[in-house]
């Protein structure tokens, strides 16, 4: 890919989704880019990139943007947040709350999301609870993920056993071993495409707890900014947002005020 070309490719993605490509990124986008044209049978760049902005469905530039974007996920990734969560929903919970909106708001395939459903199961088993997890992504093709709630067997390791057996089922298909989630677990989910570049957001708050980790590492700082100002509104006053253990809050303006690294209060 040519210089110019790149250039081009970053404006589009930049418009798009906030994603910011360095300049390091240069050949990371040229073989992922590359990867998508041979499986469409496109040979040259730019004629790619007219494919993507003529396509008025919109469709091409979302396989665009999750070709460019990673969606590194796991079960229980950076743990004590979960913690923290199961000590919040505790507290609330014995103030006499009753209802509960938490946000995912990067959900990739759906490890976070449905760790925050495991937590709120275990915490919040009571009737009378209105409890609902919003999981959101800019890419449709994980959203579909998300929304099946099917992982194998590696992907669920980092769950408890116990808790693997309680809120999955295990299938076998193709002689593999699968796990899906139950509808104990689904009955508290919601999913919906968002991108987070392009506030103002149309649920409706007061938000308990967000968790936005790992993807304002793709941001730059204005993108940055707004979204934090959004999630600020979004949230009730201490309200907590978490965001990734390599993220920092450090340098933007925003009113948040720290209770530790990566966990952050209104
Ligand atoms: C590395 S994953 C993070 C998943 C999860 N939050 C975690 O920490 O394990 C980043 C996710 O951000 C999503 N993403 C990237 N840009 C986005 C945007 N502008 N709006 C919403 N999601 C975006 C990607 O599609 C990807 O699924």
């Amino acid at each position: 890919m040519n210089r110019r070309t790149f250039e081009r490719f970053r404006e589009l993605v930049y418009e798009k989704s906030g994603i910011s490509l360095g300049d390091q990124k240069e050949a990371l986008v040229s073989a992922r880019v590359g990867k998508r044209m041979r499986a469409l049978d496109i040979a040259d760049f730019d004629a790619y990139f007219d494919y993507v902005v003529r396509d008025e469905s919109g469709q091409e530039l979302v396989e665009l943007i999750d070709a460019i974007s990673t969606n590194v996920t796991s079960f229980y990734r950076e743990a004590q947040h979960f913690e923290l969560l199961t000590s919040l929903l505790t507290k609330w919970k014995e103030s006499g709350q009753r209802r509960f909106r938490i946000w995912s708001a990067a959900s990739s395939t759906g490890e976070e999301p449905y760790t925050i459903a495991i937590t709120v199961a275990e915490c919040l088993s009571e009737s009378g609870m209105d409890v609902k997890i919003l999981a959101t992504d800019i890419s449709t093709r994980v959203l579909a993920k998300c929304q099946l709630g099917v992982y194998d067997a590696q992907k669920v390791e980092n769950v408890p056993a116990t808790l693997r057996d309680r809120y999955f089922d295990r299938i076998q298909e193709n002689r593999q071993t699968l796990y899906c989630a139950k509808d104990r677990l689904k009955r508290l989910l919601m999913f919906r495409r968002l991108n987070l570049a392009t506030p103002p957001f149309p649920m409706r708050g007061p938000l308990d707890v967000v968790f936005c980790r790992n993807v304002m590492i793709y941001f730059d700082n204005q993108v940055r900014s707004r979204l934090l100002e959004e999630i600020y509104r979004l949230l009730k006053p201490g309200g907590y947002l978490m965001v990734g253990h390599a993220e920092s809050l450090t340098g933007l303006v925003s009113a948040f005020k720290t209770v530790r690294p990566s966990v952050y209060i209104k």
